[in-house]
């Protein structure tokens, strides 16, 4: 027999690039990092390896939440949502900041570090500042007996399975879960959420992994978008509330792939200073998701649109027709609940990221100057 493909290859699983595997297999991620964690009727979180007592959590009085890249991006939405679910006051922050800026950390704070590899050296420190502290840390991470989850007084393990590609996709979104199930066990200990609205968000959590399944079906809108940016130099990402968290993570997606020089913005800020930048033809990504602030993130869109922005606006079926009044074009993701939507939003920008590093010819698994997991400081 005569066989034409090595390890490698195989270990891609028909894919051209771990990326690309990894993003498929966020259906199944989603899944496994639910297993096991919401009880048979569907109504209630269990979290049966937490030693955090429910006298513990009732104590808590601010959550800080700390880590880098990719991870600090998902832990910007968990920070969110911890306030809009639990309302404790949440504070973020990259690691490299957090540590050497003698951070105001009591008893009552919690301290949520978030790290796919479990080995990042700034994390890793900021854990240790946090515990030295007298905090209680809690780490979200992929990775079962790395440092960061041996160190830590809690681990919630992401189910993502070996996160090959140095561009996280799966780690994230998973991260992202990870966030929902603690901040509803939080709300419900805390009753701060009714037994109805925790049973509701879970019922539209198990239907998120066949959510992302429908975007994954349907790339070719994405690819032609992705073949259109790759010819420009320069992007902008804009959204609000958990729209601009997601921009942020698309952006850097962008970045470090296909090396286009991208930024994100709070869709509000613009007008403080980066509208100058926008002139004719500059494309602008408006996530426009979140209903509770569409109608200011519309009005921002046409500030870049009058300066003569081609802008590309994601956002829920229903608003499509619309936005397309404002916007030269729109994606569709499917309808979540407003917490939810960044595990759907992030998807399409992935495929973006990845499309656009394809289309430039770069190494997509393996981009200039960074590696999978930064040991050093
Ligand atoms: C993600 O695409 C990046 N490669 C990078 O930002 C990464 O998320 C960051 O280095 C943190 O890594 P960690 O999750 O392993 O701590």
């Amino acid at each position: 027999i005569n066989v034409d493909w090595d390890a490698v290859t195989a270990e891609k699983g028909g894919f051209a690039h771990f990326m690309l595997k990894e993003i498929h297999e966020q259906p199944r991620a989603y899944r496994d990092t639910m297993l096991g964690r919401i009880d048979e009727s569907g109504r209630r979180i269990i979290l049966p390896d937490l030693h955090l007592t429910d006298e513990k959590i009732r104590s808590i009085n601010n959550v800080h939440i700390v880590a880098c890249g990719t991870a600090f991006h998902a832990g910007l939405v968990g920070g969110a949502v911890i306030e809009r679910l639990v309302r404790i006051p949440v504070m973020c922050d990259v690691a490299s900041e957090y540590r050497y800026r003698s951070p105001l950390i009591t008893p009552d704070t919690l301290v949520i570090v978030v790290s796919q590899s479990g080995e990042t050296a700034d994390t890793l420190a900021a854990l240790r500042e946090a515990q030295a502290n007298g905090a209680h840390v809690l780490a979200i991470t992929n990775v079962v007996g790395s440092s960061i989850a041996r160190d830590a007084d809690d681990v919630i393990s992401t189910l993502a399975g070996p996160e090959i590609a140095v561009a996280s996709t799966k780690a994230y979104t998973s991260q992202l879960i990870a966030f929902y199930l603690f901040s509803l066990y939080l709300a419900q200990v805390r009753g701060t959420q009714s037994a109805e609205e925790i049973a509701h968000v879970i019922a539209a959590m198990h239907a998120l992994p066949e959510q992302v399944e429908s975007i994954l079906a349907n790339v070719d809108a994405i690819k032609a978008y992705a073949e259109h940016i790759a010819k420009h130099e320069d992007l902008f990402f804009i959204g609000r509330g958990l729209d601009y968290a997601v921009a942020l993570e698309g952006s850097l997606k962008l970045k470090e792939i296909s090396y286009i020089h991208s930024e994100a913005y709070a869709a509000g800020e613009l007008k403080h200073g980066t509208l100058a930048l926008i002139e004719e033809d500059v494309p602008v990504i408006a996530l426009a998701t979140q209903e509770s602030v569409l109608e200011k993130t519309v009005s921002n869109i046409k500030e870049v649109k009058a300066r003569g922005a081609d802008v590309m606006a994601l956002t829920h079926e229903e608003h499509v027709t619309d936005l397309l009044k404002s916007v030269d074009q729109a994606f569709a993701i499917p309808k979540t609940l407003p917490i939810l939507t960044p595990a759907l939003s992030v998807v399409p920008l992935q495929l973006l990221a990845y499309y656009a590093s394809l289309a430039r010819g770069n190494d997509v698994d393996k981009p200039r100057n960074l590696a999978k997991s930064v040991t050093v400081e």
